[in-house]
C-alpha cells in the first residue's frame, strides 16, 4: 500500500448507521462444494431476511466472477484474491449497515481465516454446507463435475483440488437432507444469538 494515502474519516458513526436501518449486521459466509446448495441457501436467507425488514445482500462467487473478480481464474492465488475482495466488500457492506450474504466455495481454511480476519470475527459467521461429493456431483447442475472428470476442466474443487472442511463453523448445514426452509431456519437460529 503506498506510503502517499491518508483515511478520510467520515461524519455518520456505525452507530448512527445501525440505528437508521435498525439492525446490528452480520456477514454470513457460506462455504462448501460447487453443487452443495450455497447460493440457494444465501438467496433464500437474503429473502428472509429482507421479509422481516432487514436489509441484506448476496455477493455469490458465480455472480462476483461476472465483474469485480472477472480477471481471476480457478488457482489457489487467485481464489485467495477472489475471498480477499469480496471479504472487503462485505466489510464495507457492514460498515454501511447491511447484512452482507456471500457464498464461495472458499475451500481453504487461511482464505477463510484471512475473510474472518478482514471482517472482523464478531461480525463473521460461517456455515459450512455439507452436502456430500457423491451428492453434488450427481446433481452436477453446471455439467461441470462430469467436465472436470473428463479432463477438459483443472483445478476443479473436489476433484483434482481439496476441500479442506471447516473445523469449527458457526453452523453445519446438509441440502442432501435438510429443506432449504429448514437449513435457513436453522441459519437464523443461529444469527439470533448474535444480534444485538
Ligand atoms: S472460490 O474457490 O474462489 O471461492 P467461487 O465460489 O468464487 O470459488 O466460484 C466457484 C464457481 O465457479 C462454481 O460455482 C463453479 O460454477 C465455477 N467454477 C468454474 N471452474 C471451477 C473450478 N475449477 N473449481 C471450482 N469452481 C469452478
Amino acid at each position: 500500500m503506498s506510503s502517499n494515502l491518508r483515511w478520510h474519516g467520515g461524519h455518520l458513526s456505525f452507530e448512527e448507521r445501525c440505528r437508521l436501518l435498525r439492525q446490528s449486521p452480520l456477514t454470513i459466509w457460506f462455504t462448501g462444494l460447487s453443487g452443495a446448495g450455497k447460493s440457494t441457501l444465501a438467496f433464500a436467507l437474503e429473502r428472509r431476511l429482507v421479509t422481516d425488514g432487514r436489509a441484506a445482500f448476496v455477493l455469490d462467487g458465480d455472480n462476483i466472477r461476472h465483474g469485480l473478480c472477472s480477471d481471476l481464474d480457478f488457482s489457489s492465488g487467485a481464489r485467495s484474491e477472489n475471498i480477499r475482495r469480496v471479504a472487503e466488500v462485505a466489510r464495507l457492506f457492514n460498515e454501511a449497515g447491511l447484512f452482507s450474504i456471500c457464498s464461495l466455495i472458499s475451500p481453504f481454511f487461511h482464505d477463510r481465516e484471512m475473510a474472518r480476519n478482514i471482517i472482523g470475527a464478531d461480525r463473521y459467521l460461517e456455515v459450512y454446507v455439507a452436502t456430500p461429493l457423491p451428492e453434488c456431483e450427481r446433481r452436477d447442475v453446471k455439467g461441470l463435475y462430469a467436465k472436470a472428470r473428463a479432463g477438459e476442466l483443472s483445478n476443479f474443487t473436489g476433484v483434482d483440488m481439496p476441500y479442506e472442511i471447516p473445523l469449527s463453523p458457526a453452523c453445519q448445514v446438509d441440502t442432501s437432507c435438510m429443506s432449504v426452509d429448514a437449513c435457513v431456519d436453522q441459519i437464523v437460529a443461529n444469527m439470533a444469538g448474535r444480534l444485538s
